[in-house]
């Protein structure tokens, strides 16, 4: 099939457009560069550096390239600055995304698989968390998201759109090509790295009071290799008709100690931690069931993922000192 990937230029859409053209799709990347680097698109990709809030060139596109089916990445994703701007998330997320659906309707491309979060679950009463469980988000980036979510409801029932909403955990690692470079970086494993590598003095743990084992935040590290294999599964479902999915590796998960522990380990580098305040918007623990996607699609995250996920991360950040080389 011929995917356009909105967001391709991005940490999770350049290692899913890698993917993708492993299982031999074609793909064009729409991306506004905002936060995607154009280094991230393989050479044989096209990249249209474009704006999904342009409904004319975006039909346009959809057209002309002969489009079957869209992975819809382009989005904001910051729990903390959701809290701080929310209305940065409803326009980007919830805004351009309906704009988005209505160009798909509009010309007849009726496949999407849109990366949905762990966050629109807020936080839940049972872990591991099923997709059945309450939706209640505690923070606009959840919420914006959850939104689109059920928008794809509403137009499968109306206009035959089948899509497959994908709920990610915390992505993390890099591939062989494509790692994490955001500017600035508010993801715990790449800064726990950076401190590793010495460039920065310590990592500030937000908040050692929650009610947790060792008092910090509990989250699902899910390799971003193995996510990226689950969008060309979903892709596939969609000929069974729409459904969501958790993305996950499930068991205990991983504290933000555990995995500057692990990063220890895998580093050898001592990496100080100062304690400070909670992040406003941060749930307690995050961790998924993904039984569902691995009995309907198979899809296998590889066990023990976190020492493998820090390795290829940390191989990558001393492969490009300086991150990608262009914007
Ligand atoms: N953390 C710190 N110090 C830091 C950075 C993070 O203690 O300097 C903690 C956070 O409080 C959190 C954990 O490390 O408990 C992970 O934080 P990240 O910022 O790496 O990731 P989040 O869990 O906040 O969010 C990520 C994605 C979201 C997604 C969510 C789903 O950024 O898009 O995972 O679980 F919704």
């Amino acid at each position: 099939m011929h995917i356009l990937v909105t967001g391709g230029a991005g940490y999770i859409g350049s290692v899913v457009v890698e993917e993708l053209l492993a299982a031999g799709h074609a793909v064009t990347v729409i991306d506004n560069l905002s936060k995607g680097h154009a280094d991230a698109v393989p050479p044989e990709v096209e990249l249209i550096r474009a704006d999904l809030r342009e409904p004319t060139r975006l039909r346009q596109i959809l057209r002309e390239a002969r489009i079957e089916a869209v992975v819809h990445m382009a989005a904001d994703s910051l729990v903390g600055e959701s809290v701080q701007r929310p209305e940065k998330y409803y326009n980007n997320n919830m805004v351009a995304g309906l704009g988005l659906l209505d160009a798909m309707v509009e010309v007849g491309v009726l496949r999407l698989v849109f990366s949905s979060t762990a966050a629109v679950y807020g936080e839940p009463e049972r872990q591991p968390i099923e997709e059945t469980a309450a939706t209640r988000p505690t923070n606009p980036y959840g919420e914006t998201k959850l939104a689109l979510e059920r928008a794809l409801a509403w137009y499968g029932g109306a206009h035959g759109l089948r899509s497959a909403s994908l709920r990610y955990f915390n992505a993390a690692g890099a591939s062989a090509r494509c790692g994490e470079v955001h500017d600035p970086e508010t993801h715990l494993i790449p800064l726990v790295l950076q401190v590793a590598a010495g460039r920065s003095p310590h990592v500030t743990v937000f908040g050692d009071d929650y009610p947790t084992p060792d008092g910090t935040c509990v989250r699902d590290y899910v390799h971003v290799v193995d996510l990226a294999r689950a969008h060309v599964l979903a892709l596939d479902g969609l000929e069974r008709g729409s459904c969501t999915y958790n993305l996950g590796c499930g068991g205990a998960g991983y504290s933000v100690r555990e995995v500057l522990d692990v990063a220890r380990e895998v580093t050898g580098a001592a990496i100080p931690v100062r304690v400070g305040a909670r992040r406003a918007g941060d749930p307690a623990v995050l961790v998924a069931s993904s039984t569902r996607i691995e009995k309907e699609l198979g899809w296998h995250p590889r066990p023990g993922a976190l020492a493998k996920i820090i390795d290829s991360a940390w191989s990558w950040m001393r492969a490009h000192p300086h991150g990608y080389a262009h914007n």
